[in-house]
């Protein structure tokens, strides 16, 4: 009776449009603002968009259909999923989520907390004349190695304190006060701080000689397999596939939901913000070559070297108003990171929930607690080594590996047909098998063991970034070896009640 009671309690989402905002929300993060727009560049501007959407149509979207039909016909987070399946799957779904919680959400939270300080700085450009050395010297106090920790920096800590209270309030609140409210309010915010930044910027004088550089196509590049495989890369990471995030929000769903609507909507407006972003991005780098009478080939960078050294740069040459204009941008910083954060934190909550039956208030202080102090490594002075390493390898082998086993498990032994017709149910948009059943079992699986065998073959023939295979294998490699550990410990634990009933009974 009591777990029955408990099974009828599932939380659910209040709109249709507030789930939809919560995975478009989870969906854009740093990466579309900082990463795709560099992609696009590198590899043949305009061009890049050509394997980009083939991307997001041949495995992006058949694998966010197959998240979100999994979730809506368990009613479960990945654990609970899989376990669903079969019980010999279940670890599988705690893999992906230990590894977001445990890895990838604790270093998320200290770049956000990096944009919360470079948030304040932007009152009074407080980087100074020279962002690269204000970022590694003054701001991260960057050691020599990864092992030379050095001290705790103490405004990244603050900082991090206060992303960690965000984080705790929202998901505390629950999945209709807390995640669907937050996106209600961050998604629009997002928006129309972006159109702002991004019209300001295309306005700038040399803004066309940056668009120029962004969008040019060269069609030569296609021929590279080097450019499809970052298109491919980039796909997975930026639709959050492959971390329990969208099985975990789509257990939340109605019985009567279009699936494939409602997926193809989220992954286009992913995919089309990165774009727009990137206008933006690339206009502001335009007006500082124009300005400095540089090569805007010479000021472009990625990731942090862009948000944290570049764009600072460019922010404190603006001739109006360049305070607002810092303010804007590490503010959408700060709210694209915080969508994406929580919801790593729902996919980990809702499987202890499913699994343990224990209090959602408590779990979500004890995770955040925990996420607060495992984040305390990345705070260091050797924290950017720790973070870049730990990223390489829980997105280039943990993600890529956990999508392998989820389009194996799904499409082999479940059988992507029992999926398929259960998603169509509902559906006024059908599935057809040749695209949806051929991606899941067959394309993108060999598209990630290509992904993976390229990845390792780079690998073992130089260590990555430079470092010490000490470092690679000490920080990297075993950081994903016991995330599985514990994955597969906590598996074979008990259920309070078996997975199979859980869904009869909802
Ligand atoms: N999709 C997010 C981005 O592009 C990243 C992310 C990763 C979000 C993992 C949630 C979980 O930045």
């Amino acid at each position: 009776m009591e777990q029955d009671a408990f099974i009828h309690h599932r939380p659910h989402w209040k709109t249709h449009i507030g789930f939809l905002l919560a995975a478009i929300g989870s969906a854009i993060g740093l990466g579309n603002i900082w990463r795709f727009p560099y992609l696009c560049y590198k590899n043949g501007g305009g061009a890049f968009l050509i394997p980009y959407f083939i991307a997001l149509f041949v495995v992006g979207m058949p694998l966010m259909i197959l998240e979100i039909g999994l979730g809506h016909k368990m009613r479960g987070s990945a654990p609970a999923s899989f376990a669903s399946i079969s019980k010999r799957w279940e670890w599988l779904g705690w893999w992906q989520v230990i590894f977001v919680m445990f890895g990838i959400v604790l270093y998320y939270s200290v770049v956000i907390s990096w944009c919360v300080n470079f948030f304040f700085l932007s009152f009074n450009s407080g980087w100074g004349q020279d962002p690269n050395s204000f970022f590694f010297q003054e701001f991260l106090m960057l050691s020599e190695s990864p092992f030379a920790i050095g001290d705790l920096r103490t405004p990244i800590i603050c900082s991090l304190l206060l992303v960690w209270f965000l984080n705790w309030l929202i998901v505390f609140s629950g999945v209709q006060k807390g995640l669907e409210r937050a996106n209600k309010i961050f998604m629009p915010l997002l928006l129309v701080l972006t159109a702002i930044i991004v019209f300001w910027s295309m306005g700038l004088s040399g803004a066309k000689q940056g668009l120029h550089i962004y969008l040019k196509p060269d069609f030569s590049r296609l021929k590279e397999i080097g450019v499809w495989m970052d298109a491919f890369g980039q796909i997975f990471f930026t639709l959050s596939l492959g971390f329990g995030i969208m099985i975990a929000y789509a257990s939340y769903l109605p019985k009567k939901s279009q699936i494939v609507k409602d997926s193809f909507k989220i992954s286009i407006a992913n995919c089309l913000f990165s774009l727009f972003a990137g206008l933006g991005v690339f206009s502001i780098l335009g007006y500082m070559a124009h300005t400095t009478s540089q090569d805007v080939r010479e000021i472009v960078s990625q990731s942090i070297g862009l948000a944290f050294v570049a764009y600072p740069k460019a922010i404190s040459m603006l001739p109006y108003f360049s305070h607002l204009f810092g303010l804007m941008f590490f503010g959408i910083l700060v709210i694209a990171g915080l969508s994406s954060a929580i919801s790593i934190l729902e996919a980990f909550t809702a499987a202890i929930i499913d699994k343990f039956h224990y209090p959602r208030k408590i779990v979500i202080s004890v995770l955040s607690l925990l996420g607060f102090l495992g984040g305390i490594v990345f705070a260091t002075q050797a924290g950017l080594y720790w973070l870049d390493i730990v990223d390489h390898f829980l997105t280039q082998y943990g993600l890529v590996l956990g999508a392998i086993f989820e389009c194996i498990v799904l499409g082999w032994f479940y059988k992507t047909k029992i999926l398929r017709q259960h998603i169509n149910h509902y559906s006024v948009w059908r599935l057809r098998r040749w695209w949806w059943d051929i991606s899941i079992r067959i394309i993108t699986p060999l598209v990630l063991v290509v992904l993976f065998i390229s990845s390792l073959v780079k690998e073992l023939s130089q260590p990555y970034g430079g470092y010490s295979w000490v470092a690679i294998i000490l920080i990297g490699r075993d950081w994903l070896i016991y995330t599985l550990f514990f994955a597969v410990i906590v598996a074979v634990h008990p259920w309070k009640v078996e997975p199979r009933e859980r869904i009869l009974l909802s």
